[in-house]
């Protein structure tokens, strides 16, 4: 039967439909695939901003925090040896997202401190990539994050709180946990509700594990050295069938250098490490970025995101973010550059 006039209308309208860029109620472009290393526009049409990044998926709805970076890159004096540019601090930003392609900015979670030099909040000093957990048993969400001094000679793990994963997140303190040095770090909450900060220590030497308490709010006593003088930075952890992996960098400021992977048994160790995860043209340089989350992909138990980002030392606002599929290998896992990728593939 030949289809009538009016069927072939609608059904060659609604193919013109779906062939051509969806666009959201603020009029802003959908996203329907992950195109690393480009610009990601939030659902307003504004370049995500939330480097460093940090995720937690609470009640269907997924929270990406992270650093603001906004204004004029500068070279403090202090830094000049090794590179170690900066943008005035601003705070923490929050998007929210139902499908990981479309992210609404849910605006500032934790705000800076302009007017007080001696708050660990203060413009001038830096906060580096907050994490976020729910704590179920006090119904808080819990950030932690990297304070530093300008010259990154503070070398303390801050945490702040909040009744709502948008925020305000309201600052507690900073701290040196169990009296080491913590400057690049994340949190891994496990299976059994007790929770890990995980830093880069002892002048970015060899990393920690601490046992966080309770409430999350501050570290414990039970800690653990790991990676002896491998110098690891960027930390990520995620968990497959029972192990837990990690994934770092090394340890060279804003420039790119080789990933690290490593699996233990137990999270407090013994960590094995398993060499550089990522494989193919400048898999040396990590795609030209460096590791701060690893996600869940949604749906699955065996799909796992690397989540990047591709600093922009010169123009720091400028920074990029590098979203590419894990794959699961018998020992380990790698990370594979794609121009373009979906999560159905
Ligand atoms: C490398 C760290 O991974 C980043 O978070 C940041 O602290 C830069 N160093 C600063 O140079």
């Amino acid at each position: 039967m030949k289809p009538s006039a009016s069927l072939f209308l609608a059904l060659s309208t609604a193919t013109l439909f779906l062939s051509s860029p969806v666009s959201n109620s603020q009029g802003a472009e959908a996203q329907n695939e992950f195109k690393p290393g480009e610009i990601w526009n939030d659902t307003a049409g504004a370049p995500i901003n939330a480097h460093g990044g940090g995720f937690l998926l609470h009640n269907g709805v997924y929270y990406w925090y992270g650093e603001l970076k906004i204004g004029k890159t500068w070279t403090p004096e202090s830094n000049r040896s090794w590179g170690g540019t900066r943008v005035e601090t601003v705070g923490v930003s929050c998007y929210s997202s139902s499908n990981l392609y479309n992210w609404k900015n849910e605006g500032v979670a934790l705000a800076a401190v302009k007017d007080d030099p001696k708050h660990d909040l203060y413009k001038g000093k830096v906060l580096e990539r907050p994490k976020v957990i729910y704590n179920e048993t006090t119904s808080k969400f819990v950030m932690w994050m990297h304070i530093d001094s300008e010259n990154y000679k503070l070398a303390h793990a801050g945490v702040a709180v909040s009744d709502s994963p948008k925020g305000p997140f309201h600052y507690i303190e900073s701290t040196r946990p169990n009296d080491s040095m913590s400057r690049d770090m994340t949190v891994f909450k496990d299976d059994d509700g007790k929770a890990y900060l995980f830093y880069t220590s002892e002048n970015n030497q060899t990393m920690h594990i601490a046992l966080l308490s309770k409430d999350y709010l501050k570290p414990t006593s039970t800690f653990v050295r790991v990676f002896e003088g491998r110098s690891m930075e960027a930390p990520s952890v995620f968990k497959y069938k029972g192990r837990y992996y990690l994934m770092a960098s090394g340890c060279t400021g804003w420039a790119p250098n080789a990933a690290r992977s490593a699996v233990a048994e137990n999270i407090m160790g013994p960590w094995k490490e398993l060499g550089n995860p990522c494989i193919g043209p400048e898999a040396e340089i990590t795609y030209r970025g460096q590791s701060a989350y690893i996600l869940k992909a949604p749906g699955k138990t065996d799909s796992f995101i690397f989540v990047g980002d591709r600093w922009n030392p010169h123009n720091l606002q400028d920074s990029r973010y590098l979203w590419l599929p894990i794959q699961m290998t018998e020992k380990g896992f790698e990370v594979r550059w794609h121009d373009t990728w979906k999560l159905e593939e």
